[in-house]
C-alpha cells in the first residue's frame, strides 16, 4: 500500500487536514509513518497552511505501532524520529482523537502539540502487555502530560483511561461533541488566531521536576509491578525508561527507552505475549461454518442455579448491561446467591472500583426468578446446577419446555457429556457446553463446547455471546475434560506418581509457582475443594490414594481448614504439614516405592510434558482447532504465565523433540505412546507453531 493512499491530506481554509485510513484500527505501518512525515513536512512548507490537524478515518484513531512487522528488521522511518519532527514541527498540530489512541498512537498524540478528543475516546500504553515498553517517547512524554505516578501506573498496567479522566489529567486540551474534524479544524484555526502556539511535552519539565530524586516513588512502581506481573520484564524495564527521564533528561530517557525497546522486541517474552495477542484473535474464527446470520446482541439471559458459579455468570451478563433471571430450585439458595453476588460488589465498591449507585445498577439488573418456567423470555439460558448428568438432564428436559424457539441452551459443566445433556431436550442443535471458569466474573475463558448436534448457528451466537460479555471464547470438541481439564487431568497423574516418589505436594506447587502459574495442583486443589474429586472418583470407581486418604480424614482443602496443606483460622495461604507428610511417606511405602529425592528440573519436565502431549492429542482428535486455542485457553482459564505463550508456544520454545524423547524417559509398563501427532512433528523438526498456519 502507498503511503499517499494511507494518509492524505485536505485543506479547509487554512488549516490542513491530515487523515490516516489504515484499517482495520489504522495501525503505524511503515507506510503510514512515511506518509505522516511527507504530509506533515508539506504542511508545514505550504505558506496558506496555518496549523494541522491529525485525524484517523474508521473506526478509531491510530492503535498503535503494527505488530506484524515485529518480526521484521526496523524499517525507516522510525516513528521516534517521525514524533519528533512532528514536535518539531514550524506550525501547530492538533490530533484528533476517536475510538482508541494506543500505544504508538497515544504517542503521535503526545508528540502533537494539542489534543481534542471526542467523549468516547480512550487512551493508553498498553506495550507491557506485548512484553515491550512504549518505544516513541511514551515513556518520556507521558509523565511529562499527567505526571510520573499517574504515567507509571499507565505505563506498567497497560490500562486505559476514559476521555473524562484524560481531559482532569491534563493529557487532552478539549472534549469535543458532534463532528470531530470539524471541531479539531475549530480548535485549530483558535490556536492560530491566538497566537499558534506549540507547547512541546519534550520541553514541559515541572510535572517531572516534582518526581525527581523521589526514589521512593520508583520503588514503589517496582513493588506493584512485581506484584502484579510476576516474572515479566517490561513492566520494569519501563520504570526504568521513566526514571531515567526523570532523574536526567527528557533526551537520556528517550535514548533509554529505544535501548530497551529494541532489546524487549527480540525477547522471548515479547514473542510469546504477541503470540497470544494474535491468538486471542485467531480463536474467534471458526473455519467450516456454513452460512450462518451474523449474530445479534442477546438482550436477556436466565441463569438456572444460584451457587458460586451461576451467582458469577449473572454478574458477567450485569456487568455487560445485559438484564439475567437467576433461578434457583431452592428459595433459601437464590436469596444466599443473590447476597454473595452484592456482597462482591459491594467489595469492588469498597476498594474504590466501582461507585455505589453502579452496585445498585448492576444489582437491579439481577432478577430472582420463581421457577425455570422464567426462562421464557431469555435469549441464552445457562444451566449451572450440580455436576451430575441425571440432575442436568432434568432441567434441561425442563427447560425445552419453557425456552423460547431460537434461544441459545447452554450448559456450564466442566467434565459431562455435553450430548447426553443435550439429548434431554427435543432441540439438541440449540445446546451447547458454556464452561466458564472459577471466578466466573473475573476468569476471561469461555470454553465453549460443541456436541455432536449442536447447530452452526448456535455455535456462532454463543462465541459471539462470550465477546459481548467480554469473555475470551474458545471453541472446544465434545470430549472428557474438554481442552483445558482433561490437560489438567494429565498434569495431576504425573504429579501422584512424583508426590509416591519422593517429592512432596508443597514442592510440587512450588516449582509451577516459580514458572509463572499462579499455583500448583495442590493448593488448586485445595482451593476447589478435594470433596468433589472423591465423590467423582468414588461414581466412577477410580482410586487416588493419597487424596482418598485425606478426604476420609475430611480433609477437603480450604473449606475444612486442612487438605493438602493446613490453614490458619481465616487464612487461605496453604501451610506445609508434616502430617501430610506422612501420609504420603506411608502410602509410599504400602505401595513398595522407595522414596528418592527428585530435583525442581525433574519436577518441572514431568509435569509439563505430558501437558503438551495430551494437548497434541487434543488436536489430532480435533477438540481443539488450533495448538494456539490451546494457548488461549491456559493463558486466560488456568493463569498460565503470558510470557510464555501457553504450553503449545512453550513447547515450540522447548523443542518438540526434546519433549518427545523427554515423554518416553519417563513412560511407565502401560502409558501410551506419546500422541502421533508429537512424534511427528519431532521426527520432521518443526513445531506445533508450524500446524498454525496449515
Ligand atoms: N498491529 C497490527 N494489527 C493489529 C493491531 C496492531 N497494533 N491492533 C489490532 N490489530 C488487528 C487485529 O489482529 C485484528 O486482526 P484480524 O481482524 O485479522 O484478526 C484487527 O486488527 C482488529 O483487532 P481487534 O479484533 O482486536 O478489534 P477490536 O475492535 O476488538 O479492538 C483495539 C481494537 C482496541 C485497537 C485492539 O485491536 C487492540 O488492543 N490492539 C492492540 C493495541 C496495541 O497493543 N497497541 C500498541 C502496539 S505496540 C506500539 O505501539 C509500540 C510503540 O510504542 C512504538
Amino acid at each position: 500500500m502507498q503511503a499517499d493512499t494511507l494518509v492524505t491530506s485536505a485543506r479547509d481554509g487554512d488549516i490542513a487536514v491530515v487523515t490516516v485510513a489504515n484499517p482495520p484500527v489504522n495501525a503505524l505501518s511503515q507506510p503510514v509513518r512515511a506518509g505522516l512525515q511527507r504530509a506533515v513536512a508539506a504542511a508545514v512548507a505550504d505558506p496558506a497552511v496555518g496549523a494541522i490537524v491529525l485525524r484517523c478515518d474508521g473506526r478509531t484513531f491510530i492503535a498503535g505501532a503494527d505488530i506484524t512487522e515485529f518480526d521484521k528488521p526496523p524499517m525507516a522511518p522510525v516513528l521516534s524520529d517521525v514524533l519528533m519532527e512532528i514536535e518539531a514541527a514550524a506550525k501547530p498540530v492538533v490530533a484528533a482523537i476517536h475510538g482508541t489512541a494506543l500505544g504508538g498512537g497515544l504517542e503521535t498524540a503526545l508528540a502533537s502539540h494539542w489534543r481534542v478528543a471526542l467523549a468516547g475516546a480512550r487512551f493508553g500504553l498498553p506495550e507491557v502487555k506485548l512484553g515491550i515498553i512504549p518505544g516513541a517517547g511514551g515513556t518520556q512524554r507521558l509523565p511529562r502530560a499527567v505526571g510520573v505516578e499517574k504515567a507509571l501506573q499507565m505505563i506498567t498496567t497497560g490500562d486505559m483511561i476514559d476521555a473524562r479522566e484524560a481531559l482532569a489529567l491534563g493529557l487532552i486540551d478539549a472534549i469535543v461533541e458532534g463532528d470531530l474534524a470539524a471541531a479539531a479544524v475549530a480548535f485549530a484555526r483558535r490556536v492560530v488566531a491566538e497566537g499558534g502556539k506549540r507547547p512541546r511535552l519534550s520541553e514541559r519539565d515541572e510535572r517531572v521536576a516534582d518526581a525527581r530524586g523521589r526514589s521512593e516513588l520508583f520503588a514503589e512502581a517496582r513493588r506493584q509491578a512485581t506484584r502484579r506481573a510476576r516474572g515479566q520484564d517490561a513492566p520494569l524495564r519501563a520504570i526504568e525508561a521513566v526514571e531515567a527521564g526523570v532523574n536526567e533528561s527528557f533526551a537520556a530517557g528517550l535514548a533509554r527507552e529505544r535501548a530497551i525497546s529494541a532489546v524487549l522486541k527480540a525477547s522471548d517474552q515479547s514473542r510469546a505475549q504477541r503470540h497470544l495477542f494474535f491468538a486471542e484473535r485467531e480463536a474467534g474464527k471458526i473455519p467450516g461454518l456454513g452460512p450462518v446470520a451474523r449474530p445479534v446482541d442477546v438482550a436477556s439471559a436466565a441463569v438456572i442455579g444460584a451457587g458460586t458459579m451461576g451467582g458469577g455468570i449473572a454478574m458477567c451478563f450485569a456487568n455487560a448491561g445485559v438484564p439475567v433471571t437467576l433461578i434457583d430450585a431452592a428459595p433459601e439458595s437464590l436469596q444466599r446467591g443473590l447476597a454473595v453476588v452484592r456482597r462482591n460488589y459491594e467489595s469492588t465498591a469498597a476498594r474504590g472500583g466501582m461507585t455505589a449507585a453502579e452496585v445498585e445498577r448492576r444489582m437491579a439488573l439481577i432478577r430472582p426468578g420463581a421457577g425455570i418456567a422464567d426462562v421464557a423470555g431469555a435469549d441464552v439460558v445457562i444451566e449451572a446446577v450440580f455436576e451430575n448428568t441425571a440432575i442436568k438432564r432434568a432441567v434441561f428436559a425442563e427447560i425445552d419446555r419453557h425456552a423460547k424457539a431460537g434461544a441459545v441452551l447452554g450448559t456450564n459443566t466442566s467434565t459431562l457429556d455435553i450430548d447426553a445433556i443435550a439429548a434431554a431436550t427435543g432441540r439438541p442443535d440449540s445446546v451447547i457446553g458454556l464452561h466458564f471458569f472459577s471466578p466466573a466474573n473475573v476468569m476471561r475463558l469461555l470454553e465453549v463446547v460443541r456436541g455432536a448436534k449442536t447447530a452452526d448457528a448456535t455455535i456462532a451466537r454463543a462465541m459471539a455471546l462470550g465477546r459481548q460479555i467480554r469473555k475470551v471464547p474458545v471453541l472446544a470438541g465434545n470430549c472428557d475434560g474438554f481442552i483445558g481439564n482433561r490437560m489438567l487431568r494429565a498434569r495431576g497423574r504425573e504429579a501422584e506418581r512424583l508426590i509416591l516418589e519422593g517429592a512432596l505436594p508443597h514442592e510440587v506447587d512450588r516449582v509451577l509457582y516459580e514458572f509463572g502459574l499462579p499455583m500448583g495442583p495442590y493448593a488448586m486443589g485445595d482451593l476447589a475443594g478435594l470433596d468433589i474429586g472423591w465423590r467423582i472418583r468414588q461414581e466412577r470407581g477410580l482410586t487416588s490414594p493419597v487424596a482418598d486418604r485425606l478426604c476420609a480424614l475430611g480433609r477437603f482443602g480450604q473449606k475444612t481448614g486442612a487438605g493438602w496443606y493446613r490453614y490458619e483460622a481465616g487464612s487461605r495461604t496453604p501451610v506445609p504439614d508434616p502430617a501430610v507428610e506422612a501420609i504420603v511417606v506411608e502410602v509410599s511405602r504400602e505401595l513398595g516405592i522407595a522414596r528418592r529425592s527428585i530435583g525442581a528440573e525433574e519436577i518441572l519436565r514431568r509435569l509439563l510434558y505430558p501437558m503438551v502431549d495430551e494437548g497434541a492429542r487434543i488436536l489430532e482428535e480435533g477438540i481443539a482447532i488450533r495448538p494456539g486455542d490451546i494457548d488461549v485457553v491456559w493463558a486466560y482459564g488456568y493463569g498460565w504465565p503470558v510470557y510464555r505463550g501457553g504450553p503449545m508456544h512453550w513447547a515450540d520454545s522447548v523443542g518438540l523433540a526434546r519433549i518427545r524423547d523427554g515423554l518416553l524417559a519417563m513412560r511407565r509398563e502401560g502409558d501410551p505412546a506419546p500422541a502421533a501427532l508429537l512424534e511427528r512433528l519431532a521426527a520432521e523438526g518443526r513445531g506445533f507453531r508450524d500446524l498454525a498456519a496449515a
